[in-house]
């Protein structure tokens, strides 16, 4: 019997947004319709979407001009659909209902764009028997088989203007000025705008830090006549419960040195605007290469970056897993070698 082409094909994103999510739709989308004659339907606000059987049928023409638009034209939520909760007083079975509306809308394959959590549904979603496929996004750079996500680079960028812009203040004041970066558990965003932005000392959750170290270290640098610090905290470092890692580090430094600190948490700015190139072109390749996946009947798999290569791997070994920031990795030593405190000790000990 000859198989089925695949024709109908849902999107959605889910999770936080991030710079290129729009990128990817139009990577998808224009691919699925231009190359392989899809028709193509885009879920509004992530799983929810698919729950309430919120959707618009997407044209070619509705992803034009969308490439560089930051956030999401579908809307995003961090809707979990296998997660229990308390608030779920009725009796639906959100899996059950996705099922039910993939099936009525007579899908062939739905794409999920998302981060760590969105692959772990997408995953689930395969195991039930949908077909499914991934893509990896988030500011983060956390999901784990791929060597990048896209949103990364460009709120690198950010990260790295704004470090850049506290230089001015912590030089004319001589302050230690203390950055949070967002990467939640992870710290990559950290590690590489700390790196892009000069930062004297970097947190990041990966290294257990002790703060005599750090006090040490900035005592040290104030008797260098280095007049001023930039302390880079990715939020993710541990810290009292309810307390920003910014504020508590800063808190810190400040009873404990004498040395005059002040804290800037650098929040959802991280997240938003327009995607740097790297990143437009990042998600059209994913978006490309997962419209290519379905043409060939390949589900159950995340796109992913491998080197130079566009690839893709299968859902079930990403699902649920979170990739750090390796203690080996090469950024960590240049930054030891550059006499930079990571918070467990100082090459000027
Ligand atoms: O995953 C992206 C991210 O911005 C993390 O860096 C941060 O911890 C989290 O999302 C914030 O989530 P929310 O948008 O739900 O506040």
């Amino acid at each position: 019997m000859e198989e089925k082409k695949a024709k109908r094909i849902g999107i959605l994103t889910a999770g936080g947004d991030c710079p290129g999510l729009n990128a990817a739709i139009r990577g998808v989308g224009k691919t699925a319709i231009v190359k392989y004659g899809m028709e193509v339907i885009g879920f509004s606000s992530g799983f929810s979407g698919l729950i309430n059987k919120d959707y618009v049928v997407l044209k070619e023409s509705q992803l034009s001009g969308i490439l560089t638009i930051g956030g999401t034209i579908l809307g995003t939520s961090r809707e979990k659909p296998f997660k229990k909760t308390n608030k779920d007083v009725s009796l639906i079975n959100k899996p059950d209902l996705i099922k039910k509306h993939y099936h009525e809308l007579a899908l062939d394959c739905l794409i999920c764009i998302g981060g760590n959590g969105t692959q772990k549904n997408a995953a689930k979603l395969a195991e039930s028997g949908l077909n499914v496929v991934g893509i990896p996004k988030t500011i983060d750079n956390d999901v784990w088989g791929t060597d990048i996500t896209f949103g990364f680079e460009s709120a690198l960028e950010i990260a790295t203007e704004a470090i850049d812009r506290l230089h001015s203040t912590a030089n004319s004041h001589k302050r230690i000025m203390v950055i949070e970066i967002m990467g939640h558990h992870a710290g990559w965003l950290a590690l590489y705008a700390g790196m892009a932005g000069g930062g004297d000392v970097i947190l990041i959750p990966e290294i257990k830090y002790d703060l005599d170290v750090v006090y040490k270290y900035l005592d040290y640098r104030a008797e260098q006549k280095k007049s001023y610090s930039i302390v880079v905290v990715a939020e993710g470092i541990k810290k009292p419960k309810n307390k920003s890692a910014a504020r508590y580090i800063s808190q810190k430094i400040r009873s404990n040195t004498g040395l005059e600190s002040r804290e800037t948490i650098l929040g959802y700015i991280q997240r938003g605007g327009s995607p740097n190139a790297m990143d437009r072109i990042l998600a059209t390749s994913y978006g490309s290469h997962a419209a290519e996946l379905i043409s060939n009947g390949v589900y159950g798999r995340m796109v992913c970056k491998n080197g130079e290569t566009i690839e893709s791997i299968p859902l079930s070994v990403v699902g649920g897993k979170l990739r750090n920031v390796p203690l080996d990795h090469p950024l960590i030593s240049k930054a030891r070698g550059l006499g930079i405190c990571l918070g467990d000790f100082c090459l000027s000990d």
